[in-house]
């Protein structure tokens, strides 16, 4: 059977490029791409785009009416740092949107859905080291609690409507393609872009601040390969713990410093972000996703800094 994807919040950090690997593999119209904003030029002609608000339930029904997806992926929502400043905004985005998304999914008999969770789930009661798929989480940031509240309507929703949802905790997502979302990872990007630019850099967060990170084509190769899994070796139905690579922002710079000797970082006092990082894990176990879909990262450090800069390079306006 041919798919029918769409994609909500396509024209985010994530969306952009999934939205690009998806079509590569069932052509371009079969992916439709959709979000509230103007989606950036490879988006709108490689293929079908939509406007809709995830919000607007009936903007949305119109939407799965129209195009009667098989597979719907949601990428809208208010991440980490963003939710900080906007409290109320971010949990009725990521609680309502994703709820919109699972009552058409099941109306509209929708084959399997996407949805992603975040490492924010955990809290500073969490184990920090090798943190657990089943542990104390106690988020106290209003993105954790929604992600982690998010979690468990995945759960029920296959629980009592039998819906194939599928989610992952994703861990700081690095790319060079689109601009990250607001993140307390985001650190790990523009550190690149300012070493490029500048030569220098002031790290919003502390110099031994490790977080648990992954490049961009791990997240998405981690992504279609949890969607393309017979439903039966899926033994987790809130969401998957997803290891990487972790690092510090001393040690990003470190590298950034073999191929740029001339670099320096600076690290700011009293970032708001700071306590954000303090509260998540540093690395992940992610054994049940490698037992249940074979998992493995293929980006260490060396790789991640030198596909950066490389990419970047070539890309920006310096
Ligand atoms: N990027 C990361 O490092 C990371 C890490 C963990 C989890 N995640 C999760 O992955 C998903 C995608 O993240 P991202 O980094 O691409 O985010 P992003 O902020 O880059 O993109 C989100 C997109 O959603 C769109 N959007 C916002 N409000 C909308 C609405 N009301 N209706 C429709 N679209 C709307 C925005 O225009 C934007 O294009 C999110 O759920 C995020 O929480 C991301």
């Amino acid at each position: 059977m041919s798919e029918k994807i769409l994609i909500i919040g396509a024209n985010g950090q994530i969306g952009t490029e999934l939205v690009t690997t998806l079509r590569g593999i069932h052509g371009a119209e079969q992916v439709i791409a959709s979000d509230i904003n103007n989606p950036a030029y490879a988006i709108r002609h490689s293929g079908p785009f939509e406007f809709a608000n995830v919000l607007d339930k009936d903007n949305l029904h119109h939407l799965f009416q129209k195009h009667q997806p098989t597979q719907v992926y949601l990428l809208a929502a208010i991440l980490s740092a963003t939710g900080e400043q906007k409290p109320k905004l971010a949990w009725d985005l990521n609680m309502n949107g994703l709820l919109h998304v699972l009552d058409l999914a099941v109306e509209f008999n929708v084959a399997k859905v996407f949805w992603p969770s975040s490492i924010a789930v955990f809290g500073p009661n969490s184990p920090k080291q090798n943190t657990p798929q089943y542990c104390v989480m106690d988020p106290n940031t209003v993105y954790g609690f929604s992600k982690l509240a998010g979690e468990r309507w995945c759960e029920y929703y296959h629980a009592k409507y039998g819906l194939d949802v599928r989610s992952i905790r994703y861990p700081g997502i690095i790319s060079w393609k689109a601009a990250p979302g607001g993140g307390t990872t985001d650190y790990a990007i523009h550190i690149f872009h300012e070493a490029l630019k500048t030569g220098t850099y002031e790290s919003f967060l502390s110099a031994n601040t490790m977080l648990p990170m992954m490049y961009m084509d791990d997240a998405i190769r981690a992504t279609i390969s949890l969607m393309d899994a017979p439903a039966e070796n899926i033994s987790i139905r809130s969401s998957y713990n997803l290891a990487g690579i972790s690092f510090t922002p001393e040690q990003l710079a470190e590298k950034v410093k073999e191929h740029m000797p001339e670099f320096t970082i600076t690290y700011a006092d009293n970032d708001p972000r700071q306590a954000i990082a303090d509260s998540w894990p540093q690395s992940i176990d992610d054994s049940t996703a490698q037992r249940d879909w074979n998992w493995q990262p293929e980006y260490d450090i060396n790789a991640l800094a030198d596909t950066m800069l490389k990419n970047l390079k070539n890309t920006l306006v310096l």
